[in-house]
């Protein structure tokens, strides 16, 4: 650049800050949504409700029955960089909340109108505050929160033209609720669009939660998966090898409550297949693995996607032989309680179309016992690198 074209450095003024920001985070309608479920969550609710309208763009509406904001810390709400979740480096290393980084509602208020309405226990009114504005107004409400954002992105329109469809944005709304609808079975879960139900989840058990989300197929062709070791757990059901699919459109894997993307689990799951499912077959899945938070970090992406575990090749072989005892269930000698169908729904059905040996339960033994005898492992060595493992599996 010309030396005379050169402009001064200076500081990025807050709400440039905040667009920057929102450029990570709100990429479309879909992330408003998931940032405000994870607020709902994170708040304890038990019922949360959606109410969108124009897939989102024109409105999103999320109300919980959660622990709400008080009066004087709404407007920290839409603050950069503050937050009620944790406080130091070492709550940072164990965070259990979804949310830690205390720039979601900033951010979204940076490219669209905000207004919260909160009440908390023992308050005799609810309380509203909007983005841009420093008023507290009493408002009618019941405890809990509700999220207004409307006009995603008319503050900066540029952004707004890579927007799809309603009916696009709608989807991916939709996708989002149901990953922390299956993440989180406890909680009743409503979404309208334009006033239409579009799911209306009760609170369930988890296995119904699952089922309810999943292909209709993978109700009668599913094996339970379920093991733990050392304070780490994997549960959930992996599909039987005859009921997959051509796209990876059913394969769900959640950690600690957090639906996340990650390379080793997704590799994990496809080489406990490998054996039984061949060339392009995509396997169904529903797994959650629950970790110590300290032994993984979620501090990778800011939309928290992806997550990184200290010692990756343990749980990679933790998830791999977990999933693969799963499948071999089905060459054990059938239990009359499996049979009885009165006994039905102990997780998953055996029938003999579906009986194949692979012999891994000796390994999964062995590899059980070395969890249980070996500490956390230690971070950073170079050791503990997963290896590069390919995408796409
Ligand atoms: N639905 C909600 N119920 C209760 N508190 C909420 C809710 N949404 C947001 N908050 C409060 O607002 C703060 C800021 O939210 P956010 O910007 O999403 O950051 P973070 O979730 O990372 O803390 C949260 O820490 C929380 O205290
Ligand atoms: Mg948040």
């Amino acid at each position: 650049m010309n030396a005379t074209l050169r402009r001064a450095i200076r500081p990025l003024a807050d709400a440039l800050i905040s667009q920057i920001a929102a450029g990570e985070v709100v990429e479309r309608p879909a992330s408003v949504v998931k940032e405000l479920l994870e607020n709902s969550l994170d708040a304890g609710a038990t019922q949360i409700d959606i109410k969108l309208e124009a897939g989102g763009i024109k409105r999103i509406v999320v109300s919980d029955n959660g622990a709400g904001i008080p009066r004087d810390e709404l407007p920290l709400a839409l603050t950069r960089h503050t937050t009620s979740k944790i406080a130091s480096l070492e709550e940072l290393e164990g965070v259990e909340s979804l949310g830690f980084r205390g720039e979601a509602l900033a951010s979204i208020a940076s490219v669209a109108d905000v207004s919260i309405t909160s009440r908390v226990t023992g308050s005799d009114s609810a309380f509203c505050v909007r983005g841009g504005s420093d008023e507290i107004e009493p408002a009618a409400g019941s405890i809990g929160t509700r999220i207004e954002v409307a006009d995603l992105f008319h503050k900066t329109p540029a952004r707004r033209k890579f927007l799809r469809s309603e009916a696009t944005e709608l989807a991916h709304c939709l996708t989002q609720v149901e990953r922390a609808a299956a993440a989180h079975s406890s909680v009743a879960f409503t979404v309208t669009h334009q006033g239409r139900t579009m799911l209306a989840l009760p609170a369930q058990p988890p296995r119904e939660r699952a089922l309810r989300l999943m292909p209709e197929e993978f109700a009668v062709a599913r094996r339970e998966v379920q093991q733990s070791a050392a304070g780490t757990s994997v549960h959930g059901w992996a599909g039987a090898p005859t009921a997959s699919r051509a796209r990876a459109d059913a394969q769900y894997f959640f950690v600690n409550g957090r639906y996340v993307r990650d390379k080793v689990l997704t590799h994990a799951v496809r080489a406990a297949y490998a054996d039984v499912l061949h060339g392009a077959s995509q396997p169904m899945y529903c797994l959650y693995l629950t970790i110590d938070p300290k032994r993984v970090d979620v501090n990778v992406h800011p939309t928290k996607i992806e997550v990184r575990f200290r010692d990756s090749s343990s749980v990679h072989q933790f998830v791999m032989h977990a999933v693969q005892a799963a499948l071999a269930q089905s060459v054990r000698p059938l239990q009359p309680s499996t049979i009885n169908p009165q006994a039905a729904d102990t997780g998953y059905r055996l029938t003999p179309t579906h009986q194949t040996s692979f012999g891994v339960a000796q390994t999964v033994a062995n590899y059980l016992a070395l969890l249980a005898e070996r500490p956390a492992p230690i971070a950073n060595g170079a050791s503990d690198e997963a290896p590069d493992l390919p995408l796409g599996f």
